[in-house]
């Protein structure tokens, strides 16, 4: 059957999952059934039932823009990035550059945060605020950016090699950003989020590293959060159908050792509980009619 989206149909076969979003496939669910939500609209539909705003062409250029902004944000920390520095320094960077691009960094002040970036070093898997630590060689460093640009947010990550990495920092920088590209390929109508979240697990794991299951992707565009959640580990098919207009991140935290994390005093920084190694890529994507776009796009 046909759906609406922007005044265009999509096809949803018998066999894809329902797009009400039950995790069934659509010939055992909504199929034949006249009152089926999204006969109407479908933007309407994926708000009332996950709380999903659906984006059309302008919101996506404006995250497109945005995307571009945060990019070259990553672009100058990379040229920047060595050992002896600190990673307040790196705020300090991400911080001036941001505004002299006209936008904002959305970690400042978000949910009592204080800094304009995460800088996360070797066993910290996310949320690393910016501070006194100095980065030496041989460590590695996700620099994870959001900023606003008109109203619209992109995130994005990479995780960066300081000065000359050893065997293990190279390892878990390969099957990270390997992680994120197995997830991101799974993307298209017709696909569920527990697509992504299976492709990843299934890959890193068997790349005898592990995922961790407290941190997930997100929407974003208009707000820094929103639904759905993207967890990267899960079963084929289930959670909610990918449509043309999500948008939203994949970013999955891959550990060495154990998936099992603490969080440190400050109330924000994540450690790996055996103190391996974590590394972690992330790109915001759109679902498009035929499969999706990143609208951070950067090699993997
Ligand atoms: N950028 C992170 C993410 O990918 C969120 C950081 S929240 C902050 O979702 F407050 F720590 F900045
Ligand atoms: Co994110
Ligand atoms: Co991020």
């Amino acid at each position: 059957m046909k759906i609406l989206h922007n005044n265009k149909r999509i096809r949803v076969g018998r066999n894809d999952p329902c797009p009400c979003g039950s995790g069934l496939k659509y010939k055992k669910c909504c199929l034949g059934k006249k009152e089926a939500p999204f006969f109407g609209n479908l933007k309407e539909t994926y708000f009332k039932r996950h709380g999903i705003r659906l984006k059309g062409p302008s919101d996506i250029e404006g995250i497109r823009k945005a995307g571009v902004v945060a990019l070259s944000i990553l672009d100058l920390v990379e040229r920047k990035i060595r050992p002896g520095m600190t990673t307040d320094e790196i705020n300090t960077l991400v911080h001036e550059f941001t505004i002299r691009c006209g936008a904002i960094s959305a970690p400042l002040n978000y949910r009592g945060f204080p800094k304009s970036v995460c800088v996360s070093i070797n066993e910290v898997i996310c949320h690393g605020i910016p501070g006194d630590r100095v980065m030496k060689d041989g460590d590695i460093a996700n620099v994870d950016v959001t900023p606003i640009l008109d109203g619209y947010y992109a995130d994005t990550s990479k995780t960066f090699f300081v000065g000359t990495p050893g065997p293990d920092a190279k390892k878990i920088v390969r099957v990270a950003r390997e992680s994120l590209r197995v997830g991101m390929e799974q993307i298209r109508p017709g696909n569920t989020v527990g697509d992504i979240g299976w492709a990843v697990q299934r890959y890193a794991e068997g790349e005898g590293c592990s995922v961790v299951r407290e941190f997930v992707g997100h929407g974003v565009g208009l707000e820094f959060h929103e639904p759905p959640q993207i967890a990267h580990y899960g079963q084929k098919g289930q959670g909610v159908a990918l449509v043309p207009g999500m948008v939203f991140t994949i970013e999955p935290m891959i550990n060495l050792g154990e998936k099992e994390l603490r969080i440190l005093d400050d109330n924000w920084t994540a450690v790996t509980i055996d103190g391996s190694l974590s590394a972690q890529f992330e790109q915001t994507f759109v679902v498009t009619e035929d499969g999706f776009e990143s609208l951070t796009p950067f090699d993997l």
